[in-house]
């Protein structure tokens, strides 16, 4: 365990800690949106910048807080004129890549950061990106350069239509849309998979495609714990799951 200052009061944190974690911890608001704690830091956005002393100079400095970890004695700034400064500027130039993103107007409002009027309504996070490929799995999106801008684009036929990567997008510029039986997943007006939705076997409402639930079957099949395969939607899944349990808990008794 190490002590560590923000704004000028003390705090405990672990040694392996980012300085976001232990702020984020303590209840101590702080711009993010590159930022998901299952995924490793990337310092995209450059919106969670701190004041910390340099590690040379002593100087003051701002740093991006969700790579910075802490050190013991470390006396932070989250307000001051070095922090809004990098805020301000970060906010404008994810502005200047998505200019329509009400969510990152509304944010910087909250923070009391003015910018200016705000091309895709994406912020090059690449959140929707990394959550595809390295927690779900089939890697659906890739970053492509266009008139020397980047944009996120789908790759041909990996999409399986679960809609993790609308769910992330902070900017909520991927979109999911059932209609009928058939799921669309969209950034702006190019489509990233169209899938069919399949019925829950206990309640029937349409709730997954077949190629999502093939994905879950393939990564569970070997687990030790899984004995029997189903297509539940959540609310039934919980809801059966949760009667075994006292039946199960009732015949131990
Ligand atoms: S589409 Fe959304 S999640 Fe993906 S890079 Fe753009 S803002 Fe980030
Ligand atoms: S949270 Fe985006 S740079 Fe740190």
């Amino acid at each position: 365990m190490i002590h560590i200052t923000i704004d000028g009061r003390e705090y405990d944190a672990e040694a392996n800690q980012s300085v976001l974690e232990v702020l984020k911890a303590n209840g101590i608001r702080i711009p993010t949106l590159c930022y998901h704690p299952a995924l490793k830091p990337s310092g995209s956005c450059k919106l969670c910048a701190v004041e910390v002393p340099g590690r040379a100079s002593g100087r003051k400095i701002a740093m991006l807080s969700c790579i910075l970890k802490v050190k013991d004695g470390m006396e932070i700034r989250t307000t001051g004129e070095l922090v809004e400064r990098a805020r301000t500027r970060a906010f404008k130039n994810l502005l200047q890549m998505a200019p329509q993103a009400e969510t990152i107007v509304a944010l910087a409002k909250s923070f009391g950061i003015a910018v200016g009027s705000p091309p895709d309504g994406c912020i090059r996070c690449r959140l929707c990106i990394r959550v595809c490929k390295e927690i779900v799995g089939p890697g659906a999106l890739k970053m492509e350069q266009r008139n020397g801008q980047n944009f996120v684009v789908p790759i041909e036929n990996l999409c399986i239509g679960c809609g993790t990567c609308a769910n992330i997008c902070p900017t909520r510029v991927i979109k999911v849309e059932d209609l009928e039986n058939v799921r669309t997943i969209s950034i702006r007006d190019q489509v990233i998979g169209r899938h069919p939705l399949e019925r829950c076997e206990g309640c029937g409402r349409l709730f997954a495609t077949p190629k999502f639930l093939e994905h879950i079957h393939r990564r569970t099949v070997a687990h030790a714990d899984v004995k029997t395969h189903h297509r539940y939607c959540p609310t039934c899944a919980k809801l059966f799951s949760d009667r075994i349990k006292s039946v199960s808990d009732r015949s131990r008794r």
